[in-house]
C-alpha cells in the first residue's frame, strides 16, 4: 500500500446466499486507488463491477478480505459512522440518475448537506449553487427532474455526488441510459473534474469512454485480469456459448 493510497482493497471476497444458492460475485480482489487518480473498470455482464463498486461506496460489506479507505479499515466502522463517512467521503454517481423527483434540482443537490451536522441554510445554498455551476446546470434550479433531458440529469446527479466534497467519485455505468451526445458531455465533465483534482473509479461498457481514465482495469468473473486474458475468457466464453446453438441450429 503507497502512502497516498486513497483505497486499499486485499483479497476482498463477496459470496451472495440467496434461496441456498451461493454467487461468488468476487473472488480475492486487490487493487489501489492513488489520490487524484482516474481509473475505469470493464468487464463482461456480471463479472462483478457493481458489486465492487457498492463495496468501495460502503453501500454494502464483503464476504472477507480487507478494504482501507483513507487508511482506516472499513470492517471496524460501526453503522453509524459508516452513513457519516459514506456522506463525507463517497459521491456516488448511477445509471438511472436516481434524483428524487418531488425535488428540485437545488433541492436534490442540497440534500446530502442536510444530513451534516453544522452547516448552515446559508452555506448550503452556496455549496448547492456552486456545484450546479460546475456541471453547467445552475440554470435550472427550480426545475424538478422529470423535467430534465437525461444528460442534463445526469449532471445533476454529479453535482449532487460533488457537492459535500468527497474524497472519491464512483461512478456506475454514468452514461448507460444517454445517447452519444450526452454520454460524451458527461464523460467531459468527469475529465474536467480530474484535471482539477477529483479522484474517479468509473465502471463502463464502452472502451470509448474506459480511455478517458488514467488507469483501465478488466474484470472477469469475479476477479481482476490484464486486459488480453480478459479478451481472451471472452472469446473463450462466446465459443462456449455458441456451440450448443450452433448444434441445434444445424440439427
Ligand atoms: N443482491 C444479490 N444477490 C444475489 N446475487 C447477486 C446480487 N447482486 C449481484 N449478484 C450476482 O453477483 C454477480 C455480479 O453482479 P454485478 O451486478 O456486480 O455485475 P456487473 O459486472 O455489474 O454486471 P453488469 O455489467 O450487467 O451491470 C452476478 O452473477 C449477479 O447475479
Ligand atoms: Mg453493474
Amino acid at each position: 500500500m503507497t502512502q497516498d493510497s486513497l483505497i486499499h482493497l486485499d483479497a476482498i471476497k463477496k459470496v451472495f446466499l440467496t434461496d441456498e444458492v451461493e454467487t461468488h460475485a468476487l473472488a480475492e480482489v486487490h487493487f489501489d486507488i492513488a489520490k487524484g487518480e482516474y481509473v475505469s473498470i470493464t468487464g463482461p455482464s456480471g463479472c462483478g463491477k457493481s458489486t465492487l463498486l457498492a463495496i468501495l461506496g460502503l453501500l454494502d460489506t464483503p464476504s472477507g478480505g480487507t478494504y482501507r479507505l483513507n487508511g482506516r479499515e472499513v470492517a471496524d466502522i460501526g453503522p453509524g459512522e459508516r452513513a457519516t463517512i459514506r456522506n463525507q467521503e463517497i459521491g456516488f454517481v448511477f445509471q438511472a440518475f436516481n434524483l428524487i423527483g418531488d425535488l428540485t434540482v437545488f433541492e436534490n443537490v442540497e440534500l446530502p448537506l442536510t444530513y451534516r451536522d453544522g452547516v448552515s441554510k446559508a452555506e448550503r445554498r452556496d455549496r448547492a449553487i456552486a456545484a450546479l455551476e460546475r456541471v453547467g446546470m445552475a440554470h435550472r434550479v427550480k426545475h424538478y427532474p422529470a423535467q430534465l433531458s437525461g444528460g442534463q440529469q445526469q449532471r445533476v446527479a454529479v453535482a449532487r455526488a460533488l457537492v459535500g466534497q468527497p474524497s472519491i467519485l464512483l461512478a456506475d455505468e454514468p452514461t448507460g441510459n444517454l445517447d452519444s451526445k450526452n454520454g460524451e458531455a458527461v464523460m467531459s465533465l468527469l475529465d474536467e473534474l480530474h484535471k482539477a483534482g477529483s479522484t474517479i473509479c468509473m465502471v463502463t461498457h464502452d472502451p470509448r469512454y474506459a480511455d478517458f481514465a488514467g488507469r483501465k482495469i478488466f474484470m472477469f468473473d469475479g476477479r481482476i485480469v490484464d486486459e488480453e486474458t480478459m479478451h481472451r475468457l471472452r472469446h473463450e466464453e462466446d465459443q462456449r456459448l455458441m456451440r450448443p446453438a450452433r448444434t441445434a441450429a444445424s440439427a
